[in-house]
């Protein structure tokens, strides 16, 4: 695997694997890598392309400083997690190099309804940091696919919306949620539950789960309250529960078909924040 960490240099070498006619395959993460984020990569093999991963903790995704400074930091674990499923080309730029002051970054670009609700409700500003480090890497790394995980939902629905608002010649790909056996959603953030709480934290998925029956029973607010209900549980707070159409984010009208309904919830499991999601037609 080739470490690149100034991005010109990246540049000259994507320019040749390009004239070599190869398809570069982009999966941006912010380390800290787990099963889920691998599978991204695998799923970029399989589709022949040339992996290029980048690791950049982007500072102006975080609404607290401090969750930018606790922000779990593994790199040279990633470095042989990636190196071992056969990721091509790991990008580590510093923050000079994504934002480097004579370049302006910033996006400014309207995401209506979809940063509003749901994450973006609780973490303002966090869907603009979101959008303008991934047009930026884009920018950089100019790959031909984009590898993103349907763990982060509204995050993968951003992204879309900013790929169609400004035209970039990029293919955008979902992966599925990669989880452990016992259903909890693989995240960077779970090394921060102790074990107890990773049993605890079982309930998210458990409910997701009997969302989907219940659906088929009741309208959706009465799910959305048995959800709330189900998960508040000792050691868990439920930040919300949300049923909505997959494409506007939005609480779904009588015409949504059943295929497009998502539920996503986020709960506290002690201190830390875990989100997941469920598609309930599927
Ligand atoms: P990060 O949380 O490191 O996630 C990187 C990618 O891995 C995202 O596309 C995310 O959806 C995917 N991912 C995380 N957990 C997963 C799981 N259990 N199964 C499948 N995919 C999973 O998301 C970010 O970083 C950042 O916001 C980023 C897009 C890199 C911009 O800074």
């Amino acid at each position: 695997m080739l470490l690149f960490k100034r991005h010109a240099d990246l540049r000259k070498y994507l320019n040749q694997i390009k004239l070599a006619g190869q398809k570069i395959g982009f999966v941006p993460t912010m380390g800290a890598l787990h099963d889920g984020h691998l599978s991204l990569i695998k799923m970029a093999k399989k589709n022949r392309e040339l992996v290029v991963c980048s690791i950049f903790v982007n500072p102006t995704q975080f609404n607290e400083q401090k969750d930018l400074e606790t922000y779990p930091r593994t790199p040279h674990k990633d470095i042989r997690m990636l190196e071992m499923v056969g990721c091509d080309v790991l990008f580590m730029p510093n923050t000079s190099e994504v934002y480097p002051e004579e370049t302006e970054t910033s996006l400014n670009l309207d995401l209506g309804m979809l940063d509003k609700v749901m994450e973006g409700a609780f973490r303002p500003g966090h869907f603009d940091g979101v959008a303008q480090v991934v047009k930026r890497l884009l920018d950089l790394v100019q790959p031909h696919s984009l590898y993103m995980g349907q763990k982060d939902f509204q995050q993968w629905t951003i992204i879309n919306f900013m790929i169609q608002e400004l035209g970039i010649p990029v293919q955008l790909i979902r992966c599925p949620i990669i989880r452990e056996p016992e259903g909890l959603a693989m995240s960077s953030r779970n090394a921060r539950l102790s074990e107890e709480e990773k049993i605890k934290a079982l309930a998210i998925f458990e409910t997701l789960k009997l969302s989907k029956d219940w659906i088929q029973k009741m309208p959706y607010q009465d799910v959305e309250k048995e959800a709330m209900k189900n998960l508040n549980l000792p050691g868990l707070k439920p930040e919300y529960f949300k049923i909505v159409n997959k494409n506007t984010l939005l609480p779904p009208s009588e015409s949504t078909p059943f295929e497009n309904l998502i539920a996503c919830t986020a709960v506290w499991v002690g201190r830390v924040r875990l989100i997941d999601n469920l598609f309930l037609g599927e």
